[in-house]
C-alpha cells in the first residue's frame, strides 16, 4: 500500500491512504498559494485542525458538494453540523478508528476562533496511524511544545509542521520540533503564502539534514510525497 501526501499551498493538504481521499485544512479561495480550486477537489473525509479562516477555508462547500465527513474537535464539528455538513467530533487525546486509519487529536498551542466569531474550542494537530501502520503527524498551527517528545515516542514516519513564524513556529523552533519528534521524514508548511510568513524552506531543510536524522522534503504547492 502506498500513501500519498499532497501540499496544496499554505496548510492545505491532501492524503490518499487506504483507498480514501482525505483533505486537511482545505483553504483554496483567497489562498494566493493554492495549487487547485475548491470546486474540483475530491474528498471522502475533511480534517480541520482549528477554526481560523485559513484552515476552515472552503471546507463547508467541499463537504456539501462531495458528502465528505468533516472531522474536528467537538466545537468545530458542531459548527459544521449547523452548516449542514456530516461530522464526526473528537477531542484532544482521543482517537477513533476511521475507515482510513486510527486518528488521534493532539495538542497544539494556538487559537481556534471560527470565521463568524463562534467559539472553536482548542486547536489541534492530528496523529494518524494508517491501515498499513504508517504514523503521520500533522502538527496544525502551533508553537513549539515539549510534549512533542511524547508524540515522537510513537515512532513517526512523517511529520508535517509549520515553519512560517509570526503565527506559528518559525524555522528555529521548527528545527527544535524535529529534534523532539524524531520523524523519518519531515515536510514544512504554513510559509510563503504572504510576506509576513516568508521563509527559505531549502535553508531550513539543510539545517534539518545537518542537525537531525530526519529527511526533509521541500514541496512546491501541488507537489506530492509518496511513502
Ligand atoms: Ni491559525
Ligand atoms: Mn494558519
Amino acid at each position: 500500500m502506498t500513501n500519498k501526501l499532497t501540499w496544496f499551498g499554505h496548510a492545505a493538504l491532501g492524503l490518499e491512504t487506504g483507498g480514501c481521499q482525505l483533505l486537511i485544512d482545505p483553504f483554496f479561495s483567497g489562498n494566493p498559494a493554492a495549487a487547485t480550486t475548491a470546486d474540483k477537489i475530491a474528498a471522502d473525509f475533511i480534517l480541520v485542525t482549528h477554526g481560523h479562516g485559513d484552515h476552515v477555508g472552503d471546507a463547508v462547500a467541499i463537504a456539501k458538494r462531495t458528502g465528505a465527513l468533516v472531522i474536528s474537535n467537538f466545537e468545530i464539528a458542531t459548527w459544521f453540523e449547523k452548516q449542514g455538513c456530516k461530522t464526526h467530533a473528537q477531542h484532544l487525546g482521543g482517537g477513533y478508528k476511521h475507515p482510513f486509519g486510527y486518528l488521534k487529536l493532539t495538542l497544539a498551542l494556538h487559537g481556534s476562533g471560527l470565521p463568524d466569531g463562534s467559539y472553536g474550542g482548542n486547536p489541534a494537530g492530528f496523529l494518524l496511524t494508517t491501515n498499513d501502520a504508517k504514523k503521520i503527524y500533522l502538527a496544525g498551527d502551533t508553537g513549539l511544545f515539549g510534549d512533542m517528545k511524547l508524540i515522537g515516542e510513537e515512532g513517526l514516519d512523517l511529520a508535517v509542521i509549520p515553519i512560517g513564524d509570526n503565527y506559528t513556529m518559525g524555522p528555529d523552533d521548527a528545527l527544535r520540533a524535529v529534534k523532539l519528534l524524531t520523524p523519518r521524514h519531515v515536510i514544512p508548511i504554513h510559509f510563503g503564502t504572504w510576506d509576513l510568513i516568508a521563509q527559505d524552506p531549502n535553508a531550513w531543510a539543510s539545517r534539518v539534514q545537518k542537525e537531525t536524522s530526519a529527511q526533509a522534503h521541500v514541496l512546491k504547492p501541488g507537489d506530492s510525497f509518496a511513502f
